[in-house]
């Protein structure tokens, strides 16, 4: 690999695309070249690379010639119909939709748990779900050290992960709100689900309804947590179950989480583990009001950590506050941190 590879941002003007220029911005990943896709109606546009001015070109197959490494996020669609273009010509394709994520080929890989995984690619490594990425990342150092036989988690998830549009409804019901227009008049187009039939406001308002519903009135959003997290730990054993919750935040996701483990471990011992892992920050001290909060962990690439309590009444019960950054840690730095340890691991290649 010469003096460094050629990267292509496909989806580099969304909410998640941005960030991962941030992130290459800042990765140890020697890079040569870096060139930024997204839609006809974007090309042309200019967005800053390391105090550069790059353009903005539409993606189309041949975009990927000469491509090392391409970062996806710009929907499944446009992954189930470009990332194998992208592999065809040689690139390693790290992909933030669910598109790829469930298919046994493909690892779907938080580096903290599971990089063995991606000794496995064939060309395609899966980012996970933003919402099960930062469970992982708390839960693992805990089922090491206890097992884990079953997890129950409510979320608080921050708008920007339905992408920048739903930022911009957040802003405006926001505003309707603080001019007193009238709640029937502010008429959502996003929110809870761009391509769902009907939608309500966020401002002001919590919907338990995130991604499409499907089998057994789950959502899709709590389907990808249950499967998900039994692909990344390897264990089709643990039980989980998820209510995913769209809070009217920019950024940031928050989680209730309920474990129970295999063997009962103290509140003490879980802090200790978790103040020793990989991407986590534990801030838990009661008497000094001092627990994670999502405004917090915008722009912050670890996972934190709070309120770690034992159950009442469940001798291997726990409850813990998890909050990571959904665009970072849940997207663009998971993705760019993928391909940082491919590169360790000499898998930046097909
Ligand atoms: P564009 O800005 O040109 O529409 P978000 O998740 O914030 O909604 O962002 C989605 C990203 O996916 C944007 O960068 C968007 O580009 C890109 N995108 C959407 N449709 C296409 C398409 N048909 N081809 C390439 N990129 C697309």
């Amino acid at each position: 690999m010469g003096n460094g590879y050629n990267v292509a941002v496909v989806g580099a003007t969304g909410a998640v695309g941005t960030k991962m220029i941030q992130m290459l911005e800042q990765t140890t990943l020697p890079l040569k070249k870096v060139i930024l896709l997204a839609s006809k109606r974007s090309a042309g546009k200019t967005l800053q690379f390391k105090g550069a001015s790059l353009t903005v070109e539409e993606l189309v197959p041949e975009s990927f010639e000469g491509i090392d490494l391409a970062l996806f996020s710009a929907g499944g669609g446009i992954s189930a119909k470009f990332a194998p273009e992208a592999v065809k010509r040689g690139a390693v394709v790290v992909d933030n939709t669910s598109h790829f994520r469930m298919d046994p080929e493909v690892p779907l890989v938080v580096p903290e748990v599971n990089k063995e995984a991606l000794k496995r690619h064939k060309g395609i490594i899966a980012n996970p779900n933003c919402s099960t990425i930062q469970m992982m990342v708390a839960l693992e150092p805990i089922r090491k050290q206890a097992g884990l036989n079953r997890i129950i988690v409510s979320t608080y998830q921050a708008v920007s992960g339905a992408g920048a549009r739903a930022i911009e409804e957040l802003k405006r019901e926001a505003q309707a709100y603080l001019d007193n227009v009238a709640v029937a008049d502010w008429h959502p187009e996003i929110l809870p689900c761009g391509g769902d039939k009907k939608h309500y406001p966020i401002a002001f308002n919590a919907l338990p309804q995130i991604d499409k519903f499907a089998e057994e009135d789950y959502t899709f959003e709590e389907w990808k947590m249950v499967n998900e997290t039994k692909k990344i730990m390897e264990d089709s054993t643990i039980k989980v179950a998820a209510t995913c919750v769209r809070i009217p935040v920019a950024s940031g996701h928050s989680e209730s989480v309920y474990v129970e483990t295999e063997t009962p471990i103290s509140v003490a011992t879980v802090r200790e583990i978790l103040a020793q892992a990989p991407g986590v920050i534990v801030e838990d001290d009661p008497s000094q009001q001092i627990y994670p909060q999502a405004i917090q962990s915008i722009d912050k690439k670890e996972t934190f950590v709070g309120r770690i309590r034992k159950d009442l009444d469940i001798e291997t019960g726990l409850h813990l506050w998890v909050v990571s950054d959904n665009l970072l840690k849940g997207a663009a730095w998971n993705s760019v941190q993928i391909a940082e340890t491919l590169h360790e691991m000499d898998l930046l290649h097909i």
